[in-house]
């Protein structure tokens, strides 16, 4: 596959979008690959592959309307259960996704993390890859871009407790504040806004604790065709919500 270019037709910012506010951190469930592919009677893998753009571009826009955190949903702890081939594919793309753009979101300002469990199932490589990415960016503090790869909302959750529990922290001292303590990144706010692309109205595990009071928007979308337009079309969106966070919006 040719090495796309998203910055192409570039979508301008539109007029109903207030840069005042844009929401800190936008999350994203990158779903409808294999739709896209099979619509085109292509394997499920070529949706994958292309679904790249749709992330490079989606990385530009929110950098241009100035979101400080975006987190991508790469790989879930369910989606080993897809068939082999496609595991290992994924495997692959995700680490010469890394390889071949890198160094582009680095000169951006972007800082690049994973969130997950590094288990035995990725293979060293991938996590090598990850770790270069990592050491490369961490000083960058335009973007935090984080994967979420092999990734769990309930593992995160059984996570912390895990380590609350390895600590000796007794119950009284158990609180919301503890746990936060623990998840992957605690200094990661939580998303204002969550897309789902394709049309799904589900959360699929994803950043189960963060998303308690996050915006959730479903585009039809399928994440390959996803552009920063339908981002910004999002953003606009979710500017026209009231967010009350359990109060009475005065
Ligand atoms: C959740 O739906 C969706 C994900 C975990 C995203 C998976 C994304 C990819 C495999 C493609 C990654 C693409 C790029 C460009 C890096 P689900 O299918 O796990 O859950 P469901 O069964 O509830 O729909």
């Amino acid at each position: 596959m040719d090495t796309p270019t998203p910055d192409e037709g570039v979508d301008p910012v539109p007029a109903a979008l207030d840069r005042t506010r844009v929401p800190t951190h936008v999350a994203c469930v990158m779903d409808g690959n294999g739709r896209w592919a099979n619509a085109r009677g292509l394997p499920r893998t070529e949706g994958h592959g292309a679904g790249e753009v749709a992330l490079l571009d989606v990385v530009n826009g929110a950098l241009e309307i100035g979101v400080r955190w975006l987190t991508l949903y790469a790989f879930s702890t369910e989606n080993w259960r897809r068939p082999a081939d496609e595991v290992r594919y994924l495997m692959g793309f995700n680490e010469s996704l890394l390889m071949r753009r890198r160094d582009e979101l680095h000169q951006k300002g972007v800082q690049i993390r994973f969130a997950g469990r590094r288990d035995w199932r990725v293979p060293r490589r991938v996590l090598r890859r990850m770790d270069e990415s990592i050491e490369l960016t961490k000083r960058n503090r335009t973007m935090t871009m984080t994967m979420a790869f092999n990734y769990g909302g309930r593992a995160e959750i059984v996570d912390a407790v895990k380590a609350l529990v390895a600590e000796g922290v007794s119950a009284d001292k158990v609180d919301e504040k503890a746990i936060r303590r623990h998840l992957y990144f605690p200094d990661m706010p939580d998303p204002d806004l969550v897309i789902r692309t394709s049309g799904e109205t589900r959360i699929s595990n994803f950043l189960l604790w963060e998303i308690a009071y996050s915006e959730l928007i479903f585009p039809e979308v399928l994440w390959p065709d996803m552009r920063r337009r339908h981002l910004y079309e999002a953003v606009v969106e979710y500017q026209q919500r009231v967010r009350r966070f359990g109060a009475v919006h005065p």
